[in-house]
């Protein structure tokens, strides 16, 4: 039997705990799967793609079958490259299913061979976004348990250096 690879893209800036809730569980349904950070260079993230690649290998270095990359352009050119037949999307809310529900047919009218799966995360990180993480830590307040813990200790200290840079 061919493995099933799946993918998990995302811009991951930063990884919550919410993300790393679909990963694990996707590890569990897909013989590998490839957590792959966007190179968006038309969004300014807060985390450069070398940190955000760096985070992800860090929090999964323990599951085997869990692989961090990159990619840029359609998604479904570098699921095909890298031999990949499904696409893993996380969805918190209702509010998550129109755009997601748009992206995943467009994904497959671009290529008819890629799936796309949708998984649900654990109750408690139904309303996490990488978004408000970044929102609440700007503003001084706690994000503990909503994301992993060098991802919080790296918000910490951005905020300092910027708060630095300001005075
Ligand atoms: O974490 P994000 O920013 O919500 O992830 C969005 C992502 C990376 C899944 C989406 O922007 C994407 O798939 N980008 C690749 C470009 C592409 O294939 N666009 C057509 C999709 S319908």
């Amino acid at each position: 039997m061919p493995e099933v690879v799946a993918i998990y893209p995302g811009s991951f800036d930063p990884l919550t705990n919410g993300h790393v809730d679909i990963i694990q569980r996707g590890s569990r349904l897909f013989d590998r799967i490839i957590v792959s950070v966007l190179v968006n260079l038309e969004k300014r993230p807060l985390f450069t793609v070398h940190e955000r690649v760096d985070i992800a290998r860090g929090v999964f270095k323990a599951l085997s079958n869990v692989e961090v990359d990159t990619f840029d352009g359609l998604l479904v050119d570098y699921a095909g490259s890298r031999h990949a037949k499904v696409i893993v999307k996380g969805l918190r809310a209702v509010s998550d299913f129109e755009y997601e529900m748009q992206m995943a047919l467009m994904n497959r009218r671009l290529n008819q061979d890629v799936e796309t799966v949708f998984m649900m995360p654990a109750e408690p990180y139904t309303y996490v976004s990488s978004r408000l993480v970044k929102e609440v830590v700007a503003l001084g307040g706690s994000v503990t348990g909503l994301v992993p813990a060098t991802v919080e200790a790296l918000l910490r200290e951005k905020k300092l250096a910027r708060e630095t840079l300001r005075a």
